[in-house]
């Protein structure tokens, strides 16, 4: 299954491409992910992405294409990808169409999750990541089980620059403008499935494996 997960900040794409990446063994894409490794790594993709994302804009579409295509070359995606915020803008749209043509590939799927600003505020203030291993909390919703220590590895929790109540507010502003428009995008060609990402992450995931016809 060639898929992308499309939502706005906070909407819980991240926490299913892991749950799709369990039942299936594709491998989840984070273009977000991977920029953070960048900046904590201090390299130069890191040093022009890091004042960008803290900002809550985004990082330029070549880059941004760039590192897809590269990872998209990776063995582990042969029998399939879930793309986690790519793309996020119609160039990026159109470069991915271009990269899989080339490949003989195509979308099977875009899931788009629907959640309320209101919402989306809540879960990003109250997001808590691990920086060692990447393992993603809610203070409220999904706590580990010492308050601050990440469950699986012990390493202390950190908020995301960008999980500020006021960056979140514009990344949702650059979310509105620039990438729900490639809903229409998508519907056009037929491959959009939009899920109400209110719930539990459980039943959210049940309805995403049920729109694929995977139930
Ligand atoms: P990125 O990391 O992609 O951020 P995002 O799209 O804003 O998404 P998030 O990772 O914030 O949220 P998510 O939807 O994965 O939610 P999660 O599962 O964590 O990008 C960061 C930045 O990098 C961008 O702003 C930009 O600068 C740059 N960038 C990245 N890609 C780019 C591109 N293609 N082009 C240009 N720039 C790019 O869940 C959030 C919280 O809610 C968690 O605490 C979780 O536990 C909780 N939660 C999840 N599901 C539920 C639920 N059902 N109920 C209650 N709580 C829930």
């Amino acid at each position: 299954m060639n898929l992308i997960l499309l939502g706005p900040p906070n909407a819980g794409k991240g926490t299913q491409a892991k749950n799709l990446y369990a039942d299936f063994q594709i491998p989840q894409i984070s273009t977000g992910d991977i920029l953070r490794k960048a900046v904590k790594e201090g390299t130069e993709l890191g040093k022009i992405a890091g004042p960008l994302m803290a900002a809550g804009a985004y990082v330029p579409d070549d880059i941004v294409i760039g590192i897809v295509e590269e990872r998209l070359k990776q063995p582990d995606c042969a029998k399939g990808f879930v793309l986690d915020g790519f793309p996020r803008t119609p160039p990026q749209a159109d470069a991915l169409d271009r990269m899989l043509a080339k490949n003989g590939k195509k979308l099977d799927a875009v899931v788009s999750l629907e959640v309320p600003h209101a919402k989306l505020i809540e879960r990003g203030s109250g997001r808590r990541t691990c920086p060692a291993d990447g393992s993603v909390y809610h203070v409220y919703q999904n706590p580990p089980k010492q308050a601050g220590y990440c469950d699986k590895c012990g390493a202390g929790l950190i908020q995301r620059d960008d999980d500020h109540p006021e960056v979140i507010e514009k990344r949702l502003k650059k979310y509105d403008a620039e990438t729900s428009p490639l809903k229409d995008f998508y519907a056009k060609k037929g491959i959009l499935k939009s899920i109400d990402g209110v719930g539990s992450p459980e039943g959210i995931y049940a309805e995403i494996k049920s729109a694929l016809g995977k139930s």
